[in-house]
């Protein structure tokens, strides 16, 4: 979740540092930090409480020299954000970044103490700075100290050390937590995202789960969990390296709803043969493993699992293979037992989320049939881990609020659900109207944001709100879940999603005048059902914002605002539905003025538990 950049130049690499932070501040925002160390073995520490801007300001007071330094920008985990608790933290000349949780930090601490170091921070990060300091007082090389450290630390991490005295290395240690190494000419660089490199280099080299690395100007040396020299292959990074810019947008986030077109074109590009689905990038191999499926379990968090939740209508419908969908956090707990011919599916825009990963890794030891990832980062842990993998093009997603991931997974998972559904006898009259739709969507998409200020105008009826109700039946439930939670997410109202058919066993209660529901209404079979339900609610006095197919028989009326979308092939219109919602939810986070893009107490990519 935090967000790391470490740097061995001969170059000042202060404002490199802090670039790093900027792309990574989507991380974590609530404190930043970096230290630099000269030639002459001086270092400069700089942190500040707050978003990486008010650091770089710090900065610009009390510029720091030095070619080897490494920054922080951070989400507290433990120790409230403040100024003390911000990393790099120190033991006298040993400086550490951390990413993620050392979970045995208590009794490391309690220990240390015993030994006379003094703590001035609440954080667990505290802990590895004086091990690697105690360790360095029993002898050897820096490599050395991180290497007995290591086995002393339980929990998820990534961490980068450095050595006042010896400026020429850093050592970085990965369990759990992404690292990657950036590949210069005469310099080196060390990352928890390729993203912060990219204005210095497009070569990478990826630490593996137990890696040990040594950065030094001119090499790196990478040992294994066993401590065993090994090589790590360099790539290219394909990443635009504009991914960083808003352009002409305002937030992330609108640019982001803004790219879905683009993004779905791009994730369907490649994927038809003859008006067929062609999922060969898969391997030669993977049909024969889809053939013998016959039960899926998808495994994932947040707006991920509710595209894992259409997921599921669709695999059973479409392609007659029973599915459950379960968030990771509780399946990795949870004693589950594994249905024959079982094919775990996990889903995730980072590939580095720590519950989906530990489901996967568990999903290993339970004997499941095999694994596939639908991802959005190339590299990435989650990737690197299964059997298969199909990759989203939504290119990089900054907005800590997801939306393209969101969309282009959708996407990924119904051509999906069509692959393994011809294997399974599945028509291919329905084939036909999958790809039929799908080649449809990113231009009804673009109709629908034409429909922008529309919804724009919806977004003053919020401004006074605490609560809100999302709606929707079938596989539009999922569609009202990642409503609600978009909502919440970006302008801290609190929304919920009922299944519209649930409405009278409980909710109903909440509705007044005061209680704004909103409902995703398709041209479907089950629209007569809907109606009933949006017919209770304005019974009640229910103010009702229906997002509606425009030949689905409604009118603006008493409580009830209308608004008229245009036809979407049916198939599809889980997808084309998320937009309008992503809008709502965009243009409200404005009215209530909160920070769309790093909404408070969260950060993008959760790698901790
Ligand atoms: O990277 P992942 O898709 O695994 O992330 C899962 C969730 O953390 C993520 O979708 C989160 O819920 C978003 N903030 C939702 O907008």
């Amino acid at each position: 979740m935090c967000g790391i950049v470490g740097a061995v130049a001969q170059r000042d690499i202060a404002e490199i540092l802090l670039e790093g932070l900027r792309r990574l501040e989507y991380r974590g925002y609530d404190s930043a930090g970096l230290a630099v160390v000269d030639n002459e073995g001086h270092m400069g520490r700089l942190r500040r409480l707050g978003k990486v801007q008010v650091l770089a300001d710090a900065l610009d007071a009390h510029p720091l020299h030095g070619g080897t330094g490494i920054a922080h920008t951070r989400w507290a985990t433990h120790g409230e954000p403040s100024e003390a608790n911000a990393h790099p933290h120190v033991s006298d000349y040993i400086a550490v970044v951390h990413n993620g949780i050392i979970e045995n930090f208590e009794p490391l601490r309690v220990l240390l103490i015993e030994r006379g170091y003094r703590f001035e921070s609440q954080t667990d990060t505290e802990v590895i700075a004086h091990l690697v300091h105690w360790e360095l007082l029993q002898g050897g090389t820096l490599l050395e100290a991180v290497l007995r450290v290591i086995p002393q630390l339980r929990g998820a991490y990534g961490t980068v050390v450095m050595d006042q005295r010896d400026p020429s290395v850093l050592v970085a240690a990965r369990s759990g937590s992404p690292l990657v190494i950036g590949r210069g000419v005469g310099e080196n660089f060390i990352a928890s995202d390729q993203l912060a490199l990219l204005p210095v280099t497009r070569r990478f080299m990826f630490l593996e789960e137990g890696d040990v690395a040594e950065i030094k100007r001119r090499e790196v040396n990478v040992f294994d969990k066993h401590g065993k020299a090994v090589e790590r292959p360099e790539i290219e990074s394909k990443v635009q390296y504009d991914a960083g810019d808003k352009g002409a947008y305002r937030h992330y986030m609108q640019k982001e709803i803004y790219e879905q077109p683009q993004a779905i074109k791009n994730t369907l590009e490649g994927r038809f043969n003859h008006g067929q689905i062609n999922l060969s990038e898969l391997g030669p191999d993977a049909d024969a493993l889809l053939a013998k499926v016959q039960h899926v379990q998808i495994i994932a968090c947040g707006t991920s699992y509710h595209s894992g939740m259409v997921a599921r209508y669709w695999f059973e419908a479409l392609a007659g293979v029973p599915c459950d969908v379960e968030i990771a956090s509780e399946f990795r707990y949870r004693k589950s037992a594994v249905r024959p011919g079982s094919l775990i599916i996990t889903l995730s825009q980072s590939g580095e989320t720590a519950d989906t990963l530990a489901a996967l890794r568990l999903s290993k030891e339970l004997g499941y049939l095999g694994s596939l990832a639908v991802c959005n980062v190339a590299g990435s842990s989650l990737v690197r881990e299964s059997d298969l993998a199909l990759m989203t093009k939504a290119g990089t997603e900054i907005g800590v609020a997801s939306t393209k991931a969101f969309t282009t997974q959708l996407t990924v998972l119904l051509m999906l659900v069509a692959r393994v559904g011809r294997l399974k006898g599945m028509s291919e009259q329905v084939e036909h109207e999958i790809v039929h739709g799908l080649q449809a969507l990113p231009a009804r998409i673009e109709q629908m944001l034409s429909l922008d200020k529309t919804i724009e105008s919806l977004a003053e009826g919020f401004s006074d709100k605490h609560h809100a109700l999302f709606l929707g039946r079938g596989d539009q439930y999922p569609i009202a879940m990642e409503g609600a939670l978009k909502l919440k997410e970006v302008s801290y109202i609190h929304a919920e999603a009922y299944a519209a058919g649930e409405l009278k066993h409980g909710p109903l209660a909440l509705i007044d005048a005061d209680m704004p529901v909103i409902v995703v209404a398709p041209n479907n079979e089950l629209l007569e059902k809907l109606k009933s339900n949006i017919e209770e609610v304005r019974a009640r006095g229910g103010q009702l914002y229906v997002f509606a197919d425009q030949d689905a028989g409604f009118t603006d009326s008493e409580g009830m605002k209308i608004i008229q979308l245009p036809h979407v092939e049916e198939i599809v219109a889980p997808i084309f539905y998320t937009v309008p919602l992503q809008l709502l939810s965009y243009h409200v986070a404005l009215i209530k003025g909160t920070d769309v893009d790093q909404p408070r107490n969260l950060a993008k990519s959760v790698t901790v538990e």
